[in-house]
């Protein structure tokens, strides 16, 4: 039996309150909704926690919940999930953070983020998770530019390779000042943030990702192209690999899903685009089903979807 891969997501936590709206209300306007909301638990960070876990992987949490009702029901429920909570930090003096998010009918989302407790992960925080010796760091930006920084050189000190995913994309965060990373990804709004250039064809995909190389220096830049599947880049070749269909209920955290199932299985495999076939079935699956950590798939669910559809990975 193979010892899973352990992967440190240091990150954020966020409870989501999800409104399934008709459409985006204008300004001023009070839009009367015959549809639901629910309070479902997400960010960006635990969705990615909880979808490695689910993979099959070892999967190690550090964040910073606040006191109150949100967080001890999202402690709990990552207990229950299976991840290492050892590193997650209780903060008595911040509430927990919650994504305010509309979903349209067609899936699309708008989210809203009041960061709350997982913009007071501390360096010392950070120091302490790292002695559960990870195979990889993975990192979002929902959390400050300090920890991003402090927790990448960290891993870098210990040649742990650091996968960071650009959401959500900050044009002032300084990635030239990052150490180098094993593979940056960001998705479509955060490519155009940082490049300029809308990756909308292989061609923009191509000039975009060789920005992002003068911006960050990484083995491997992977662009998630949503329902295009998405853009693999080496500093030489490039892959475009296509998404598989589905029907697209809810796109929240599918992004998140797709970074975690990408890391888990390039450190299994060794193969970037292995992972990137893996991680676009992932990333079907999760846009399938409503909500963040609701609709992240498991391991045999993802098995079942690759063989039911003959995909070799
Ligand atoms: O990527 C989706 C996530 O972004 C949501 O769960 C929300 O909390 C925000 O972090």
């Amino acid at each position: 039996m193979l010892i899973p891969k352990r992967i440190l997501t240091v990150s954020s936590a966020n409870m989501d309150f999800v409104m399934s709206v008709s459409k985006i209300p204008q300004g001023g306007e009070t839009q009367l909704e015959s549809g639901t909301y629910q309070f479902v638990p997400g960010g960006k960070g635990a969705n990615s926690a909880v979808a490695v876990r689910r993979l099959g992987g070892d999967s190690v949490f550090c964040c910073r919940l606040g006191k109150d009702a949100n967080g001890s029901i999202m402690h709990n429920i990552y207990k229950k999930e299976g991840l290492d909570t050892r590193f997650i930090v209780v903060d008595p003096d911040a509430v927990t953070g919650l994504g305010a998010i509309m979903v349209e009918p067609n899936g699309q989302n708008r989210i809203i983020l009041f960061p709350g407790a997982n913009v007071r992960l501390t360096r010392e925080d950070i120091d302490a998770s790292f002695i559960c010796r990870p195979d990889a760091l993975l990192m979002q930006l929902e959390i400050t530019q300090d920890a991003v920084m402090h927790a990448a050189w960290t891993a870098n000190e210990k040649e742990i390779p650091i996968i960071l995913d650009a959401g959500p994309a900050n044009p002032d965060f300084p990635l030239e000042d990052l150490p180098p990373l094993e593979i940056f990804s960001p998705n479509e709004t955060e490519t155009e943030i940082f490049t300029g250039i809308n990756p909308s064809n292989p061609d923009n995909c191509l000039r975009a990702a060789m920005e992002l190389q003068k911006l960050v220096t990484a083995k491997y830049y992977v662009i998630k192209l949503g329902g295009r599947g998405c853009y693999i880049y080496d500093g030489k070749y490039y892959h475009c690999l296509p998404a598989y269909g589905v029907n697209a209920v809810d796109t929240t955290a599918a992004g998140d899903a797709f970074t975690a199932a990408l890391t888990l299985e390039y450190l299994r495999s060794g193969d970037i685009v292995r992972a990137g076939r893996y991680a676009n079935v992932v990333g079907a699956l999760a846009v399938s089903k409503k909500g963040a950590l609701p609709s992240l798939p498991t391991e045999a669910l993802v098995n079942k979807f690759i063989a039911d559809k003959a995909i070799r990975l």
